[in-house]
């Protein structure tokens, strides 16, 4: 009685055993015992001929399943295998549009959604940032933004500031718009009130440039150590913008000697002349 059970359960066993015998499921079954089965569903796609067509490249990716390795972002078109939309009908290893054009195929063009364009935006480089396929970071950026960033600019100068930079963070993209902006160093707008006080919400009265968050014309994020990374000591820096003759004229400024700031907040105060 007992040896015929066990030879049941053997058979059922075995019967599973041969049922299941699809490369998936040897997969599932041989992974619950060892680490490092690869995966057949997610295997990587990586397809390097530059001569296979459209169809050859699409069977090959079928037969992967078209699922990326896991923690990989797939850029939509990719997943779901519009080779096509990109690619020569003939040969993969050719695109049917020279970048940024192909890109904007789909997406905005960057001149129409910002005044100043970044160099490698405007001539078309996407695909030095960013893979067209697949990648293991957010945006399907090619490496991690700073490094991208100091791929093309130079550190020296970039990290001469002591303050705004650290390394192991992203931290240019924090500040910088990485396609185009409202002028040539492409601010993300805001982005200094991360980490400062937001004059807007402390002042009744902001100061014009202020307001326009155009820091920059006064301060150096980067190059300048000096005292409040100010771009000049003296009121120059306030006579860039207002006219030398008409400040002098007035009753209250007939000493040329005392600093602007002794008497005017730079940001902005609780009335329109921002005196202190
Ligand atoms: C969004 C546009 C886009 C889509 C969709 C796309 N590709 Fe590409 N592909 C490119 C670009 C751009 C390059 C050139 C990469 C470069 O210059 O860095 C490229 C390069 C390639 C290459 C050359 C080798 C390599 O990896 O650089 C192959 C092969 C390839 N693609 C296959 C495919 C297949 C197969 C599909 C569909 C599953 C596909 N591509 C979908 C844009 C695309
Ligand atoms: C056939 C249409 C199409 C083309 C061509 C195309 N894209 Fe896309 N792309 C998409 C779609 C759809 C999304 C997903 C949009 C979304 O989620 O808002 C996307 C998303 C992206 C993202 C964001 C990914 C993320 O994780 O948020 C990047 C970066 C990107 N595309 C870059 C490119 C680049 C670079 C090119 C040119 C080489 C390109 N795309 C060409 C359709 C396209
Ligand atoms: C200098 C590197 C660089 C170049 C060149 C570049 N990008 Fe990007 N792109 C980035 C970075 C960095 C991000 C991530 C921004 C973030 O996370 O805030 C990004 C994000 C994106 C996104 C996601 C949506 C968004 O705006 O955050 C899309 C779509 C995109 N890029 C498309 C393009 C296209 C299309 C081109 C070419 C016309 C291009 N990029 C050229 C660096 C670049
Ligand atoms: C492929 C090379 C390349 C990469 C990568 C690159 N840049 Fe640029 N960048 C340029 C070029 C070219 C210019 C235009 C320089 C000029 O006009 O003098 C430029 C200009 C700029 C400017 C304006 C400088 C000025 O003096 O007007 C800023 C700010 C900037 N890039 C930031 C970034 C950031 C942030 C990143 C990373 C997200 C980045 N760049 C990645 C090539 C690159
Ligand atoms: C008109 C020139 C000017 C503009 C524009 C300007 N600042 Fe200033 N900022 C100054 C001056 C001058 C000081 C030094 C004040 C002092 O010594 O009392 C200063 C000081 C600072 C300080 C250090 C002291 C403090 O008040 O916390 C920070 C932080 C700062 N500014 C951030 C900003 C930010 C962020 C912006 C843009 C939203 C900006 N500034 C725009 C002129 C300016
Ligand atoms: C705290 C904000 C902040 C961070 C972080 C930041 N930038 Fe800037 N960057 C600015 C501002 C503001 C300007 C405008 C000119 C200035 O203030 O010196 C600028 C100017 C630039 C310029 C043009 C002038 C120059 O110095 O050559 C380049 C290129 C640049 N940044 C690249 C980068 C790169 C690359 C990174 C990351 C390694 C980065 N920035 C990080 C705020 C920042
Ligand atoms: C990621 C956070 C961060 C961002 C974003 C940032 N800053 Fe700063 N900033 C700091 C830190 C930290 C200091 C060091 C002094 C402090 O603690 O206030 C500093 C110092 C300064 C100072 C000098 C203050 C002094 O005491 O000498 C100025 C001016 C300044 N930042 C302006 C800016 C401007 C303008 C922007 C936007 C372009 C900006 N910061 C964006 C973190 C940031
Ligand atoms: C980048 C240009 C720029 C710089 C630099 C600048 N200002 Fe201004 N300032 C403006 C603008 C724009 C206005 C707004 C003018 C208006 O509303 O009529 C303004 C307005 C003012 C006002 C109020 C005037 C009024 O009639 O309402 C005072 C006071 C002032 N600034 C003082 C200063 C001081 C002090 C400095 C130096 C720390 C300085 N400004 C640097 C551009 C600048
Ligand atoms: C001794 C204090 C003092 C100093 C120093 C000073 N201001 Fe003024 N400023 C004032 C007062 C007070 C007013 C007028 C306020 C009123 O009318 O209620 C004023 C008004 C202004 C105005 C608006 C009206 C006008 O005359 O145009 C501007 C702009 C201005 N100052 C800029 C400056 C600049 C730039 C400097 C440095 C070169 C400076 N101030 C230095 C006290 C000062």
């Amino acid at each position: 009685m007992y040896s015929v059970r066990k030879k049941y359960y053997l058979c059922v066993i075995t019967i599973i055993f041969f049922v299941s015998c699809t490369t998936q499921k040897k997969y599932e079954v041989l992974s619950f015992f060892f680490d490092g089965v690869p995966n057949p569903q997610t295997a990587d796609i990586d397809l390097v001929a530059d001569s296979l067509s459209v169809k050859d490249s699409t069977t090959l990716l079928a037969k992967s399943n078209g699922v990326a390795k896991p923690g990989f972002q797939i850029h939509s078109p990719y997943g779901k295998k519009e080779c096509v939309s990109c690619h020569d009908q003939k040969s993969i290893g050719k695109t049917i549009d020279s970048q940024p054009q192909l890109c904007y195929k789909c997406h905005t063009d960057y001149k129409e959604s910002s005044r100043v364009v970044h160099g490698p935006v405007g001539g078309g480089y996407c695909s030095n940032c960013h893979d067209p396929h697949k990648s293991q970071l957010e945006k399907l950026l090619k490496q991690p933004a700073e490094q991208l960033c100091l791929h093309c600019h130079d550190s020296t100068t970039i990290y001469t500031s002591k303050f705004h930079i650290n390394s192991d963070k992203n931290t240019c993209i924090e500040c910088h718009n990485p396609h185009g902006g409202e002028n040539r160093f492409m601010p993300q707008h805001g982005s200094c009130y991360n980490c400062h006080n937001n004059y807007a919400k402390i002042y009744d009265f902001l100061h014009g440039p202020v307001a326009g968050e155009y820091c920059s014309a006064c301060h150096s994020a980067h190059i300048e150590n000096t005292p409040n990374l100010l771009l000049y000591n003296d009121n120059q820096i306030c006579l860039n913008c207002h006219d030398k003759k008409v400040i002098y004229a007035s009753e209250y400024h007939k000493n040329k000697e005392s600093d602007c700031i002794t008497c005017h907040n730079p940001h902005g105060g609780k009335n329109r002349f921002f005196t202190k």
